[in-house]
Order: structure tokens, then sequence, then C-alpha cells
């Protein structure tokens, strides 16, 4: 029985080693953590993270070959392949801060596995990690090896979070880098077989090791510059009349283009697009490649100015002040299917109209209040460095801050609506008794395309929706200022 061990059960190890444990069962997987309330949720009932089809993946193999422990030693050092997939958070301070991978957790868990480690070794990189970082974690793990050999592998995760079942299950491509020794193929031989269980040989593209690392950062990037590309045409759109969905239909046609991931927002969220271009930014310039390093900024820059534009034009249309207001916040996940928060364009928001003062009152069908009061009292990238995270206070902010069990509760009294999430629910819902019940004009600010503009217009609400003509309301009033 092969016998697997992955460091770190998060959104990535643990749906991942679930997955290869549902198709492999004559493999034994652990999933081993430091934090002891993540390793007993994913033994309970419910687990840490939500996600659809995870809950039937793990029932079938629980406790069977696959297995959640806080013992993190004794698995590891009984493991022939360990997977890291721990986080590699952007740096809060010191060198590179605000932009270059945080490996703490990463050289911590490498020098964790040189000193348990009795036998050979192939240590994955599940975690996305700067280019050459095997190189670092190859010298941290053969320095005192006492002739234990360690193969380094990198195995970059694509999965997207609300769809992480559907993905594993089937991939659009597995990839595995390594080195070119006789040894290093030999271990991407080894985690091929495992893979080769479910998904077919012409989608597990093998390489070299800094290519492999290097793909996952470029995928990112250009993921999250084409969403970037389409709200700077938003923007072009609500100056001109045009729409920005037409637009998109229109280019996506191109089949070199292609139509997926072109829905302009308010701007993309998740743990990854941010932090991996900033770390692609970091390394361009220590690479002394200013130009190329310039260029990717631009994909966060346009990401931050779309939030900051999202704030500004429900100020702006309700008068210049939203101060005293109450506003309804509908949806704080960084996309719908998720109850993830991390970096979602929620935040920005909510803080941006917080800081004029307005009273919001927030609905999401998957967020916790504690965790909507965590993420708004933290400061930004703190998010993920758990010796940063302390309970909420009752800060100014917080106060201004109310936490509600539906969307009808939100937007009772209130003066507008902001749609921050795509979640399913919030385009069937009533809006006319929604507008009955809110302070007149009634304003709905939609930052993910969620509902009908016409229909919502009829009813008597002044609509503004990203990237599409604007309302004739907004029109007169900047003709005025
Ligand atoms: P996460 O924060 O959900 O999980 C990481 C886990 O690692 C945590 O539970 C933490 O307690 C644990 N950990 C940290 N140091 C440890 C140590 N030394 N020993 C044992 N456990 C330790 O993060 P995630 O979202 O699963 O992301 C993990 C990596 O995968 C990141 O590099 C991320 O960029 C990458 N990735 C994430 C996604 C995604 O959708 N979230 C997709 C692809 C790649
Ligand atoms: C993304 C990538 O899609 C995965 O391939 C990758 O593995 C992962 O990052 C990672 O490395 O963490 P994820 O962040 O889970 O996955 O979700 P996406 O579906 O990519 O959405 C990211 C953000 O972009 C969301 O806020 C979403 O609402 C936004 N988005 C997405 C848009 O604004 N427009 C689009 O057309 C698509």
């Amino acid at each position: 029985m092969v016998k697997i061990c992955c460091i770190g059960a998060g959104y990535v190890g643990g749906p991942t080693m679930a997955m290869i444990a549902y198709k492999c069962p004559d493999v034994k997987v652990v999933v081993v953590d430091i934090s002891t309330a993540r390793i007993n949720a994913w033994n309970s009932d419910h687990l840490p993270i939500f996600e659809p089809g995870l809950d039937e993946v793990v029932k079938a193999c629980r406790d069977k070959n696959l297995f959640f422990s806080s013992d993190v030693e004794a698995h590891v050092a009984d493991a022939e392949i360990i997977f890291v997939s721990v986080n590699t958070p952007t740096k809060t301070r010191g060198l590179g801060a605000g932009k270059a991978a945080d490996l703490t957790y990463w050289e911590s868990a490498a020098r964790m596995i040189a000193d348990v480690s009795k036998s050979d070794k192939i240590v994955v990189e599940k975690s996305t990690v700067p280019v050459k970082t095997a190189e670092a974690i190859e010298r941290i793990l053969t320095h005192n090896s006492g002739g234990i050999n360690f193969q380094i592998l990198s195995n970059p995760e694509f999965l997207a979070e609300g769809t992480a079942i559907e993905d594993l299950t089937s991939p659009e491509r597995v990839l595995i880098g390594g080195r070119e020794t006789p040894g290093g193929k030999k271990a991407i031989e080894a985690l091929k077989a495992v893979y080769a269980r479910w998904v077919p040989d012409d989608r597990i593209i093998t390489m070299n090791l800094w290519s492999a690392e290097l793909s996952k950062l470029a995928a990112n990037a250009f993921l999250a510059q084409r969403i970037s590309s389409m709200n700077a045409i938003s923007a072009l759109c609500e100056a001109t009349g045009a729409n920005v969905y037409e637009v998109a239909y229109a280019i996506g046609k191109d089949s070199r283009i292609g139509h997926r991931f072109l829905n302009a927002s308010v701007g993309f969220g998740g743990s990854c697009f941010q932090k991996d271009i900033l770390n692609l930014v970091y390394i361009c310039e220590c690479n002394g490649l200013a130009e190329v390093a310039n260029y990717w900024r631009q994909v966060v820059h346009i990401n931050e100015y779309q939030k900051s534009r999202f704030v500004n034009r429900v100020v702006s249309s309700m008068f210049n002040t939203v101060s005293g207001k109450k506003i309804a916040i509908l949806g704080f996940a960084f996309k719908k299917d998720t109850g993830d928060t991390r970096e979602t364009a929620a935040i920005d928001v909510c803080n941006g109209l917080v800081g004029d003062q307005a009273l919001l009152s927030i609905y999401d069908p998957r967020v916790t209040e504690d965790q909507i009061r965590r993420d708004l009292a933290l400061n930004k990238f703190d998010w993920d460095h758990p010796q940063h995270l302390m309970p909420s206070s009752p800060s100014a902010t917080l106060k201004q801050v109310s936490v509600v069990m539906d969307a009808y509760q939100a937007a009772k009294g209130a003066h507008g609506i902001c749609i921050m999430t795509e979640w399913d629910e919030f385009k069937t819902l009533d809006y006319q008794k929604i507008f009955n019940g809110m302070e007149k004009p009634a304003f709905v600010f939609d930052g993910r395309n969620v509902v009908n503009v016409e229909e919502l217009r009829k009813i008597g609400f002044v609509v503004f929706s990203i990237g599409k003509p604007l309302d004739p309301w907004l029109k007169d009033l900047m003709a005025a200022a």
C-alpha cells in the first residue's frame, strides 16, 4: 500500500487528498495539520470548508483509507510521498513586504520533514510557491539528511473553489515537474502512477521543476489579467453607453480569445490571484525585470481601481453622502458556492462605505457573522498570518455594521443595496417587496451582473450594474454635477 501524507488540511490539502483516497482505495492517505481545530472539523460532520460534493467524497473514504490527524511528525515519518499544501501568504513585513511570498510555513514544514525522516521520501510542492523554491527546499532537506534520499517534485494545484470536486474529478491537466536526473524521473513516474488511476495519460504533463513552478504563477496571472482587462473595459462602457456583457460576448466568439472568464465584476477576490501576481512582480524585480514587473502590477492596480470606483459610484449616486444611511450588502464570499472570504472585494467595498459613515447590514448565505467582523477588523494581508488574527474588537468600524439572516432583513429600511457575490438566490428575490420596504429613491448597485436591470427599473429602483449603460437618473445627476 502506497502511503501518502499531506501537510496542510486547508482548501487545497483537504479536497485534493480526499480525491486521491477516493480514486485509489489501495493508497493510504493521511492529512495532517498544526491546527487541531481544523483536524477535528475534518473528522466531524461539519467539514471546515464548504465545497459542493466534498461531504460525499470524504464520507466515502474517511477512516478507511483517508485519515485526518494532528500527529504531524509520526505520519510524515511513515509516508513515502509527502505533499506540502501549507499557506504561502504575502509577506507583511521585512524584505519584500506587500509582494514577496512568506515561506515561513513551508520552511518549517521542510525542516520538520528533514528532522523526522528515517526513509527515502518524495516531497511534493502542492502549495503555490515562487520559482526556484524547490532549490531552497532541497537544500533544507539534504543539509542533514543522514543518507536519506529526498526527491522534490512540483505539482501545483489548479482547482477553483466552488467547483473543487468537479475540477479534481476531471482536471484539464495535472502538472508534475521534477529534476531531469534518474532519481527525479523515477519520482515523477511514482506520482504520475497515482494520478493515472483516474486522469487520462495525455492530461498528465511532466516538465522541469522551474517550468512547473512558474506555470502555476503564470496561469493565475493570465486568469486575473482577463478579469482586469474586462473590468478596465467596463469603466469605458459606463462612460460611453456600451454594454460590457455584449462586448464580452462579441470578443469571446473569437476562438483565440474564448468566452470563459470574461465577466466584469466589482473585482476579483480569493486567496490567490492577488498574492500570486504580487509574488510574480517581486520575482521579476529580483531578476532586474522592472518593465515586466510593472506590466503585471497593473493587473492588481486595475482590480483595486475597480473596487474603489464601485464605492465612489455608490457615494456619488446617493447625493455624495452615505453618512448615517443604511446600505444592504448582499453577499460577502469572494464568489458563490463557497464560504471563503479571503481577499473578497466585499471587504474593501464595506470598509470604503464605512469610511464614508454608512451603516451596513450584511447578509451572506454561507459566511458567519464572526468571520465578517474579523475580516473587517483585519489589516490587509494579515488574514493569512494566524499570529495576527485577533478576536473581533468593538472598533468604530464594527459598530456601523450589523450582520443579518436574510436579504429581506438586510434591505428593510435601507437606502441602497450592493450586490457583492453572485449567489443564485439573489436572482430570484422578490424585488417588489424589497422596494416597498426601502427608503426612496431606492438604489441597487450590482457588482456581479445578478439582477435584471430593466425589471428593477420598472419597479422604481435606480440601478447601477457594472459596465452597463448608466441609469437615466445617474446620467442626469452626472450632467448636473
Ligand atoms: P489554507 O490556509 O486553507 O490551508 C493551509 C493549512 O496549512 C492551514 O490549515 C495551516 O494550519 C496548515 N499549516 C501551515 N503550516 C503548517 C505546518 N508547518 N505543519 C502543518 N500544517 C501547517 O490554504 P489553502 O487555500 O489550502 O492554500 C494552500 C496553498 O495552495 C497555497 O500556497 C495556495 O496558494 C495554493 N492554492 C490554493 C488554492 C485555493 O483554491 N485555495 C488553489 C490552488 C493553489
Ligand atoms: C483561481 C483559479 O481559477 C484556479 O485555477 C486556481 O487554482 C486558484 O485561483 C488558486 O490558485 O487559488 P479561485 O480563486 O478559487 O480559483 O476562483 P475563480 O473562479 O478563479 O475566481 C476568482 C475571482 O475572480 C472571484 O472573485 C470571481 O468572482 C472573480 N471572477 C472570475 C470575475 O470577476 N470574473 C470572471 O469572469 C471570473
